[in-house]
């Protein structure tokens, strides 16, 4: 659900504890993307922002995000995780998802940057407390396998 404040503009995501997938290095991207989804959107809500400003914010985003699902990739191709390539397709859906929003938003089109804005955040709130949640047990035990073998 969309928070607003008293003048109508938007409420800053935060994040909260319960959204920890127990990777450190995981969970400080996820901090990051949830930084720049709220700076992006920082930056559609100010009435005198550029547009070429918030559509820099909003590729700098996609690229972070592009950057984190390599990461995330590479821990379930190390630790064989099942549902890899559901987590694959799903990013690469996300990441055409967001591009083709961007592009459409650069020709002016009827899309707007809010309603592009307010499907980063849904995302943000589907993936990271929903969907990453399910690799958090299936990673912690393999991490903690591996480091008794290498305690032997
Ligand atoms: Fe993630």
């Amino acid at each position: 659900m969309r928070s607003f404040t008293r003048s109508n503009r938007r409420i800053r995501k935060e994040w909260q504890d319960s959204f920890t997938v127990g990777i450190e290095e995981l969970d400080v991207q996820h901090r990051t993307l949830l930084y720049l989804i709220n700076e992006t959107g920082d930056l559609a809500d100010a009435q005198n922002t550029a547009k070429s400003a918030t559509f820099t914010a909003l590729n700098a985003m996609i690229l972070y995000a592009e950057n984190h699902f390599r990461t995330e990739e590479d821990y379930f191709e190390r630790y064989t995780y099942p549902e890899h390539c559901q987590q694959k397709e799903e990013h690469e859906a996300f990441v055409d998802s967001v591009f083709s929003m961007a592009q459409e938003l650069d020709k002016e089109s009827a899309l707007s940057l809010g309603s592009i804005i307010l499907f980063l955040e849904d995302w943000y709130t589907d993936r990271v407390p929903g969907a990453d949640q399910e690799y958090k047990q299936f990673l912690s035990i393999k991490i903690a396998d591996e480091a008794k073998v290498v305690h032997i």
